[in-house]
């Protein structure tokens, strides 16, 4: 098995004629965090969606290089399969409406084999919401639907939502974007622990989360990845311009 959950590379992505991706190499470590940073525009969503097929839903895209995760081309394999082990949560909130709080988290649980009867599947949900520290403000609401809910806890039903599938790699996108700095903290100490049993790329655009999270970073600018490398090298001592503007804040 290799050390690696994901290998790019020469990824080039195109949309209409946007150049969105230029030649984008990276490897990802088991059980480790991955932060992608970079300002707005420069491809931070659109490299997740390559890492579980979401650009398949993108009209007119046009995507070139090579994808590998958990050992297989991704271009090779049954997407849904795919998206049964990587997992993303994207950057708007996007629970079920129609289902309830409960079967938002119940139903990956249910769909990739969790839980085998109901006191499991209550247990994974419990376990989820917990993570995301969601539990004690839904424990009595359960059967509520997600329009009753805040953004922020709708953000963190649908972390909460992923984490129920247990898959093998996660990915977020700028998952607290919503979430008040206290109950970030506490996701981010729970990111932290889950990377025991998965790996994490995760894209935001604060410089100060990703000290607190990362393993590694990735600054990714105009679709190219200037700098790459363990968190405290690159925070400490970033060597390339780009880099050191981003963490200034200057772009
Ligand atoms: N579905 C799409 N249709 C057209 N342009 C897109 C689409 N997705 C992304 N783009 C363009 O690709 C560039 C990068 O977008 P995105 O990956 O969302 O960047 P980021 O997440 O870093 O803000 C932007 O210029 C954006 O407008
Ligand atoms: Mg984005």
């Amino acid at each position: 098995m290799s050390a690696y959950a994901i290998e790019v590379s020469n990824l080039r992505v195109r949309v209409r004629g946007l150049d969105v991706l230029r030649g984008v190499d990276l490897k990802v470590r088991r059980n480790t965090i991955l932060v992608i940073m970079g300002p707005s525009g420069s491809g931070k969503s659109t490299l997740l969606r390559t890492l579980n097929r979401l650009t398949d839903f993108i009209d007119g895209i046009n995507v070139e290089g090579s994808v590998v995760v958990l050992g297989r081309d991704v271009f090779t394999i049954d997407p849904c399969e795919l998206r049964r082990k990587v997992v993303l949560v994207s950057q708007e909130p996007n629970p079920f409406p129609h289902m309830t709080i409960f079967d938002n988290v119940a139903l990956p649980a249910k769909l990739n084999g969790i839980a085998r009867n109901k006191q499991e599947l209550y247990e994974v949900v419990k376990w989820a919401l917990e993570k995301v520290m969601l539990w004690d403000e839904v424990k009595n609401r359960l059967r509520d639907y997600p329009h009753s809910l805040s953004g922020g806890q709708r953000q963190r039903l649908c972390l909460a939502r992923a984490l129920a599938a247990k898959p093998e790699i996660l990915l977020l996108d700028e998952p607290t974007a919503n979430i008040d700095p206290s109950n970030t903290f506490k996701i981010e100490e729970s990111l932290r622990e889950l990377r025991e049993e998965l790996t994490i790329v995760m894209v935001t655009h604060m410089p100060h989360q990703a000290v607190r999270v990362a393993d590694h970073v990735a600054l990714l600018y105009d679709g190219i990845i200037v700098e790459e490398g363990p968190a405290k090298e690159v925070f400490m001592n970033p060597k390339n311009d780009i880099t050191n503007k981003f963490l200034r804040g200057a772009i």
